[in-house]
This record gives structure tokens, C-alpha cells and sequence, in this order.
């Protein structure tokens, strides 16, 4: 069985007052057998991990190398050393405000894993490539070539997350995410053998409290990577109990 994982990924929101959602989600106890991610800009990721109890501290983005003169980056050591235990790679956001690409994501999970890191590999398709029926092409593509060879279950997540869906309002349809879902478990059981059943594969792109529990019920749904919702500890402490009941 996959392990399950509610994460949350502030993107570029939150100053040091936001550390008190953090603070307030700890007060609830994490759920066995459920894995709580917050993924907080990087000047706060030192700070979150000093205040985070059984919560987890995830960062947003590392560079591939490990060191150098690269102005303004920051290595998956340097999260790892400031209290991440993983970091989010290939977000859309990236991959569109950066031009970011499957060989660069891979480099990177291979940097993050490298560094004792969990990597959350994203991938998902734009609206017009689903509606051009491109989706699971797409999807499967981008997983091929952001997953080094050395991916484990233990060393690797992936996040799929349709580009349409994110902080859109628009989810899939059960349907949709149920064939994109067994889709990618197909192909990572394909690369990884037995190993590709134990990768957790989370959902992402509106995720509320009001739909967490039918968006769990889709199997090899393992979680969610949850981005608006996650800024309140009210709005997704929910979605950690829908996720712990699934
Ligand atoms: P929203 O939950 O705000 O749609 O964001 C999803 C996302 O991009 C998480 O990485």
C-alpha cells in the first residue's frame, strides 16, 4: 500500500504570521498511517520546522547542483540542512514562470533524493491538450522523463495536477482522475516493477474540503496536494480527517 499524504503547498504566500495556521494545525494530533506535508516559502522553512511537531516541512523548488555560483538558487542540502524532509519539484507554476522541463525536473529529483529528500514530482496536462484527447500521453511523458531511473517508492512522490484545475475551482471528474491515476500507477509499475504499487500518487488542483473525501474514494488516489486550502489550518485540517477515514 502506498502511504498516504495530505500536503500543502502555500506557493508564494505567508509571512512569519502565517507560521500560527501552523502552529494551530499541530494542535490536532497527525492521523496514523497519514503523512501532513506543509510546503511553506523558503524563508520560512527553518522556522516551520522548529514550530512543526509530526507535521512535515516540504520546500517548493531546489537547484540541481548541490553548490556554486548559481545567485538567488538554493540546493536541496540547504532545505534539507534548514528542516525540509521533502520539496516539491515540476509544479506547473514552474514549469510555465520558468520555463522548467522534464530533463531539469529529473535532474533535480535526482539532486533531491541525492540530498535525503523526499521529491513531490508534479505533472498534468494544459485544457487544450485534454480536449485534444493528449492527456495520458501527456501525463505518462512527463512522468517518463521527470522520474530518474533511481526513483523509489521511498524517495519519490508524484503529484498529478491538471493545469486547468488549479486554483480554477475546476476539478475532474471522478471518472477523469480515476483513468489518469491508473494510468500513472500502469506506468510506474511498468518502469519500477512491484515497487511502482508502493508510490504514493496525490491529486492536486482544487481540492476543498467539500469534494477530499469523493476525490479519496478514487483508487490509487494516495492524497492530495492541496494549494489554496491549505493556508487555513481550518480549511485543511478537514482534509486531513477525509484523507485519514479514506
Ligand atoms: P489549488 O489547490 O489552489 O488549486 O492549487 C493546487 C496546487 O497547485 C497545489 O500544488
Amino acid at each position: 500500500m502506498a502511504r498516504k499524504i495530505a500536503a500543502g503547498n502555500w506557493k508564494m504566500n505567508g509571512t512569519g504570521a502565517a507560521l500560527a495556521e501552523l502552529d494551530s494545525l499541530t494542535q490536532d494530533p497527525v492521523p496514523d498511517g497519514v503523512d501532513v506535508l506543509i510546503c511553506p516559502p523558503a524563508p520560512l522553512i527553518s522556522r516551520a520546522a522548529a514550530v512543526a511537531g509530526a507535521v512535515k516541512i516540504g520546500a517548493q523548488d531546489c537547484h540541481a547542483k548541490s553548490s556554486g555560483a548559481h545567485t538567488g538558487d538554493i540546493s536541496a542540502d540547504m532545505l534539507r540542512d534548514a528542516g525540509a524532509s521533502y520539496v516539491i519539484l515540476g509544479h506547473s507554476e514552474r514549469r510555465s514562470d520558468h520555463a522548467e522541463t522534464d530533463a531539469q525536473v529529473c535532474a533535480k529529483t535526482q539532486a533531491a533524493v541525492d540530498a535525503g529528500l523526499i521529491a513531490v514530482v508534479c505533472i498534468g496536462e494544459t485544457l487544450d491538450e485534454r480536449n485534444a484527447g493528449q492527456t495520458l500521453e501527456i501525463v505518462c511523458g512527463q512522468l517518463a522523463a521527470s522520474l530518474p531511473d533511481t526513483a523509489t517508492s521511498a524517495t519519490c512522490v508524484v503529484a498529478y495536477e491538471p493545469i486547468w484545475a488549479i486554483g480554477t475551482g475546476k476539478v475532474p471528474t471522478l471518472e477523469q482522475i480515476s483513468e489518469v491515476h491508473d494510468a500513472l500507477r500502469a506506468a510506474l509499475v511498468e518502469r519500477f516493477g512491484d515497487d511502482g504499487l508502493q508510490f504514493s500518487l496525490l491529486y492536486g488542483g482544487s481540492v476543498k474540503a467539500s469534494n477530499a473525501v469523493d476525490i479519496f474514494g478514487v483508487p490509487n488516489v494516495d492524497g492530495a496536494l492541496v494549494g489554496g486550502a491549505s493556508l487555513k489550518a481550518a480549511d485543511f485540517s478537514p482534509i486531513i480527517a477525509a484523507l485519514a477515514a479514506a
